[in-house]
């Protein structure tokens, strides 16, 4: 029997932290060796997560880098942004893979990261590998940090890329049009996010200012060889899980519904997260709930020569955790596949 990787998961205790405790248990390949929060520290696993009563015992740790490296061959790390660079780092300098699921690692260029972040970018800032497996695969497979990509950026630059990389869109005019369910910001209560505030409205948040905006737009701008700008605007639904974008862009002319299909198909041969169904499909989140799949169908509209991209994940799957898992089957060469084909919970 092959050894199994240890892996720990530092911000176990979050949104994204008990999802990847609900992948790595289900993993056939990975070890689960320690479960790190921070003021949850101390307290029983069942108590602070009681979804894994029975399934778990012991306590949330507080983190220890040396305890954690000797335990582990990698790490998620689930924390907030800044929180989280400190201890990637200390995890990298002991010698670990580190999959990191914050935005401290994902943009490349400093002074975007400054504008957007008001703060300094960490010693390893830059070196990461962007976790997108369906666009850094090779890449991936010798990375010693990963930069997990974000929700919102995962689902539209799926669906983007393929047409900007075949040339089947301009790459200027994009518009992302985002909706994402509200375990996206989060475990700790925000009024913003208190349910009498959400469950029966739905808002816009961050018109122009969201920090998911450069992620998105300096992928798409590998994929266009080209700087693109884009307009994107995320909105909070009532519901837990779940993001659904829907993009629009120029089409070049006389490009069709089924040309867009036929290059995301063909980019995502063989990635067996992605699912491009045939236009005239309008994907629903929960096609994907639950799950590591994303699913994308794209739309001409003749009238104003707009294609339209329409795609839907599970925020905390593909758009985190699984997502997250998937680049460390890549990265320790196992099955791309294995511990997430899962089908999603429906309905
Ligand atoms: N939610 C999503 O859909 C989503 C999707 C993609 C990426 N992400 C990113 O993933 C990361 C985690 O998100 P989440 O939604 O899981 O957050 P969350 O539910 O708020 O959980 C945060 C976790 O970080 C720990 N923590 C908080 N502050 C800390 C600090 N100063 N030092 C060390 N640990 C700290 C918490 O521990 P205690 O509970 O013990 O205090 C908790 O385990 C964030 O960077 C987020 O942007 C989230």
């Amino acid at each position: 029997m092959t050894k199994k990787i240890r892996v720990s998961i530092v911000g176990a205790t979050g949104y994204t932290g008990a999802e990847l405790l609900r992948l790595v248990l289900g993993h056939p390949d990975l070890e689960l060796a320690a479960i790190v929060g921070q003021s949850k520290a101390g307290q029983r696993v069942s108590d602070v997560l009681p979804s894994f009563a029975g399934i778990l015992d012991g306590e949330v740790e507080a983190f220890d880098a040396a305890s954690v490296a000797e335990r582990s061959d990698a790490a998620f790390c689930a924390l907030p942004h800044g929180a989280s660079a400190p201890i990637v780092e200390e995890l990298c300098d002991r010698g670990l893979k580190v999959f990191d699921l914050s935005a401290d690692f994902r943009l490349r260029d400093p002074a975007v990261f400054e504008a957007w972040y008001k703060a300094k970018p960490s010693g390893r800032f830059g070196k990461a590998v962007y976790g997108l497996v369906e666009l850094y695969r090779e890449a991936l497979r010798t990375a010693d940090l990963v930069a997990v990509p974000g929700c919102y950026p995962t689902s539209a630059i799926l669906a983007i890329a393929p047409l900007l990389r075949s040339g089947l869109v301009e790459a200027d005019g994009i518009v992302v049009d985002s909706k994402s369910g509200v375990s996206g910001a989060g475990r700790s209560p925000l009024p913003s996010t208190h349910f009498p505030e959400t469950a029966e409205g739905i808002r816009a948040y961050k018109v122009a200012s969201h920090r998911h905006t450069p992620e998105i737009e300096q992928e798409l701008s590998v994929a266009a060889g080209r700087e693109v700008k884009l307009v994107f605007t995320p909105h909070l639904v009532p519901y837990t899980r779940g993001i659904l974008s829907t993009s629009y862009m120029v089409a070049k002319p006389g490009v069709t519904a089924a040309e867009c299909t036929e290059a995301a198909r063909a980019l995502y041969q063989g990635s067996p997260s992605v699912v491009v169904r045939d236009p005239g499909v309008a994907p629903d989140t929960l096609w994907v709930r639950g799950s590591n799949r994303v699913q994308i169908a794209y739309a001409h509209d003749p009238r104003t020569g707009r294609i339209i991209a329409l795609s839907a994940i599970d925020n905390l799957v593909k758009g985190a955790s699984g997502q997250a898992v998937q680049c460390l089957n890549v990265r320790f060469g196992l099955d791309e596949g294995a511990g997430l084909r899962g089908a999603p919970q429906w309905p």
